[in-house]
């Protein structure tokens, strides 16, 4: 195929020829110091993006890592915690939980809305022995286009003055999505590289809270690689307990720096334009959003039902083998029900342009049953919102 191929699966993302050419260097001596200077510089300035003046730990790894990382740092076998079924990555992160030895207790969704903050409260009201240790909270649900409201998660813990620790996975929201690690005084916070970061897979985060390194003294899970006490000792110097992933570090450095030049704020708003202009061309369209409460809307992706009876997998395939360009397909319960299209990380409107169109010329190369020219109502949207 001629041309570049558009990437618009929520992540990876497509990867900024600058953070591509930052990453083009040699790589170095990680235990030299020069390496020191790179990792001081990204340690210190990654917290900017969690908004935090605490410590962020990176380790080598997918954000499966690092969710694991935040449950053995801070729990002990049999803790009790609160998760909630929002979507598939909800349900995985349970998945590794119940795989540890925690107790989870898994409320129930319908994967179309996100973690609803007076059940967070009433749960935590009627635990009254103090056995949850941790509430988990997918930030942006991947699966479904869904992203709960956080902050009102953490005001219900406060209402019910319960003291578990508040895990929030922002593997689809960092960078992307207002999140605010202190101001919501968040234990652990779980990201990863290849999202809102604009990076290739390769690096997980947390973000710890002073109340999540007293935990981490005395929680008993058995850890080793991610163990944050040698990492936190080792980090201190610039240094890593096991040779870090230097070259996408090079890429850190590049692309925390283009998040400042742009301006977090700034960075928000135009996730969020280019959300409202999807969903007004998904609506053009006669399609129905996954996502049921306009106050739980994401801005990095959007996930799109198809009419019944239609395979999104089959018009995902016409899209890509006739416009080169790639479509989230849907997770497990909605295999073949929902196509997911990201508008996050490296993102302008002529890119949602072209991804809308290749949307529309592909609902009709497929026979989808649809109403043309909702992608107008995106160029419309935008032409009239700078
Ligand atoms: C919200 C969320 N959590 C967790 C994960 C798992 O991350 P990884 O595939 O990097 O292990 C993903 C992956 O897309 C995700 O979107």
């Amino acid at each position: 195929m001629s041309g570049r191929h558009f990437l618009q699966i929520p992540g990876p993302t497509n990867v900024p020829d600058r953070v591509l050419r930052a990453i083009a260097q040699p790589t170095i001596d990680h235990r030299g110091p020069s390496f020191a200077k790179l990792a001081r510089e990204v340690l210190d300035g990654v917290r900017d993006v969690f908004k935090t003046r605490g410590t962020v730990v990176i380790y080598p790894s997918s954000g499966t890592g690092a969710w694991e990382a935040s449950l053995v740092n801070t729990l002990s076998p049999g803790d009790a915690v609160l998760m909630f079924e929002t979507g598939h990555f909800a349900t995985l992160w349970r998945n590794v939980a119940q795989r540890l030895g925690l107790d989870v207790r898994f409320v129930q969704g319908d994967w179309r809305t996100g973690v609803d903050p007076e059940v967070v409260e009433s749960m935590l009201r009627e635990d009254r022995g103090r056995a949850i240790k941790a509430v988990a909270v997918v930030h942006n649900e991947t699966s479904t286009g869904v992203a709960s409201r956080v902050g009102d998660v953490r005001r219900a813990m406060d209402e019910a003055g319960h003291p578990a620790l508040l895990l929030v996975d922002t593997i689809s929201s960092l960078g992307s999505i207002d999140y605010r690690h202190d101001e919501w005084q968040i234990d652990v916070t779980i990201g990863c590289s290849q999202k809102g970061l604009m990076l290739p897979p390769g690096l997980g985060f947390n973000a710890i809270s002073d109340k999540a390194i007293a935990a981490s003294k005395s929680a008993r899970l058995p850890r080793a690689y991610w163990d944050w006490t040698p990492m936190i000792a080792d980090n201190a110097s610039g240094f890593f307990p096991y040779t870090p992933a230097t070259n996408l570090l090079y890429g850190l450095r590049e692309a925390i720096a283009m998040l400042r030049e742009e301006g977090l704020d700034r960075v928000f708003a135009r996730h969020c334009r280019h959300g409202e202009a999807t969903r007004r061309a998904v609506r053009g369209w006669g399609l129905e959003l996954v996502c049921r409460n306009p106050d739980e809307y994401s801005s990095s992706l959007t996930a799109v039902m198809m009419p019944d009876g239609q395979d999104s997998d089959a018009l995902r395939k016409v899209i890509l083998d006739r416009f080169d360009l790639s479509l989230g397909t849907g997770l497990g319960k909605l295999k073949g029900k929902i196509f997911r299209i990201g508008h996050l990380g490296d993102f302008n409107d002529l890119m949602l342009a072209g991804t809308l169109s290749g949307i529309e010329m592909g609902l009709e190369v497929a026979r989808v049953p649809f109403t043309r020219g909702g992608m107008l109502e995106a160029l419309e949207y935008m032409a009239g919102s700078p």
